[in-house]
């Protein structure tokens, strides 16, 4: 029975995930414009640059940086001691088993957080990654009592603690618990027992500041990051009253999302005298809860980037900075239409059926693939092409005016062909990205092969 139990289910036998070798064999060096389409491409020229933009935000407020790896598996930490992730699914964990093996033996302190609050079935799964991970590389959240109901269990499949992470509500409402509420108090509690017992280790608070998306500035992104430290700093204030402070290791705070993260950029600008305000204040904040706990930033979509991003405008941003397409092809034109439209072979099963508060639509066409002598049609702005993606259905996608296209109006309707290879800038890259087995992988410094797949990442599929 307990050898059974050791034997988990895993993305091995469910969601074999298809060979880095043959998919590179197939793809490389082929241009985008043979090759079939729907299919994600990533740029890698982009992606560095917004992932380098990420560790100076962390440099220039002195914390460590914790990605989130749903959408990428990036920034692995080469230059950093530890290599600390969130995931949104056990897969991805079983999925960067061999990286962070290889990464335990340069040394690196690994720490994985699965991102949901435990679902109790994932202990056989979580316990045999731990166990053969080593100590404390694998922790959860936790917002409810009972699902620490199989802490025992782990600590007789592992042989180690399960390492938790306390989820605290501070606004978002989707997950967590108000430090406030009484359940948090009698959470800490029972947690203060189990630790005693030695099947549970309390390793810090986790909240997530998703309720950031409705950013509309700089400013505003900025605000929610200083509500959620202010609420993490009680929370954990709140914890070490109740529990035995010396029996416990110093707590790590953990906060982000991808918007109130990137405001962080501010602090490295030359900041106009309205903002400065809240730049000190974020500064006195974050070595306040230096001096008590360790704190962490999280984020997830920042290598990549979408249109919501671009529409918080937590930092400014443009098109150019998005570094996922998705490369497809027009279908059909009906040009008798008023205005006209054109179709193409994706729908929400390729881009995703997510909004985007900045226009109604469900993506925006790039200009790349149009001719010269449509690109230089009226002014067009962040080289967009004047169309986007107006309507979808499960495979079809409505090509209709992008009116934020052009400046001028001049330059519309643009002519497009049946058979024109198009890509189009996805409004949430992390539901976008996960309709795809595999990133193609192209690089725009290439000179005269800004086209070429340069490389292919695989996913990591199912839960
Ligand atoms: C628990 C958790 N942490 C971190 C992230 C990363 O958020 P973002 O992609 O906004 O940076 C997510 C995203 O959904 C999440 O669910």
């Amino acid at each position: 029975m307990v050898a059974a139990e050791l034997r988990p289910i895993g993305i091995d036998l469910l969601y074999p995930t298809p060979s880095t070798q043959q998919l590179q064999e197939a793809f490389k060096g082929r241009s985008l414009r043979d090759l079939p389409s729907p299919a994600a491409v990533i740029d890698r020229a982009i992606l560095e640059v917004n992932c380098y933009q990420m560790l100076e935000n962390c440099q220039a407020l002195d914390i460590s940086l914790r990605p989130h790896t749903k959408t990428h598996k990036l920034q692995v930490g080469e230059t950093t001691k530890d290599v600390k992730f969130v995931v949104s699914t056990i897969a991805e964990i079983e999925g960067l088993r061999e990286t962070l093996l290889n990464k335990k033996l340069q040394g690196k302190q690994i720490n994985i957080l699965y991102g949901l609050p435990l679902p109790p079935s994932a202990c056989t799964r979580l316990a045999s990654l731990a166990k053969e991970l080593g100590p404390q590389t694998i922790s959860v959240l936790i917002d409810h009592v009972d699902q620490l109901n199989e802490s025992e269990r782990f600590l007789q499949l592992s042989g180690q603690p399960l390492q938790v992470f306390l989820k605290i509500d501070t606004g978002y409402h989707r997950a967590g618990l108000d430090s406030n509420s009484q359940g948090f108090s009698n959470l800490l509690t029972y947690v203060s027992s189990l630790q005693k017992s030695g099947s549970v280790n309390l390793v810090g608070l986790y909240s997530h500041a998703g309720h950031s998306y409705g950013s509309n500035s700089n400013n505003e992104a900025l605000e929610f990051l200083l509500t959620e430290l202010e609420e993490l700093k009680k929370a954990a204030h709140k914890a070490i009253t109740i529990l035995n402070e010396a029996f416990f290791p110093k707590l790590t705070l953990s906060v982000g999302a991808t918007p109130t993260a990137s405001s962080i950029k501010a602090l490295l600008e030359d900041v106009p005298s309205s903002r400065s305000d809240s730049v000190s204040k974020l500064q006195r904040l974050v070595s306040r809860i230096n001096q008590d706990f360790t704190l962490e930033l999280h984020a997830g979509v920042y290598p990549i980037l979408d249109m919501q991003q671009l529409a918080t405008q937590a930092m400014p941003l443009t098109t150019s900075d998005v570094a996922l397409t998705i490369l497809t092809e027009v279908n059909s034109l009906y040009p008798h239409r008023s205005p006209p439209e054109a179709l193409i072979a994706a729908g929400s099963l390729a881009l995703g059926r997510e909004p985007c508060k900045s226009y109604p639509g469900f993506g925006i066409v790039s200009d790349w693939g149009f001719p010269p002598s449509v690109t230089t049609q009226g002014k067009r702005k962040e080289m967009r092409s004047g169309w986007q993606v107006g309507r979808i259905s499960q495979e079809h996608g409505i090509l209709t005016r992008d009116p934020e296209a052009f400046e001028l109006e001049d330059g519309w309707p643009l002519d497009l062909e049946v058979g024109q290879k198009v890509r189009i800038w996805p409004n949430h890259a992390c539901i976008a990205g996960a309709m795809f087995g595999f990133y193609l992988v192209v690089d725009s410094r290439l000179e005269g092969r800004e086209d070429e797949v340069i490389d292919v990442w695989v996913r990591w599929r199912g839960w």
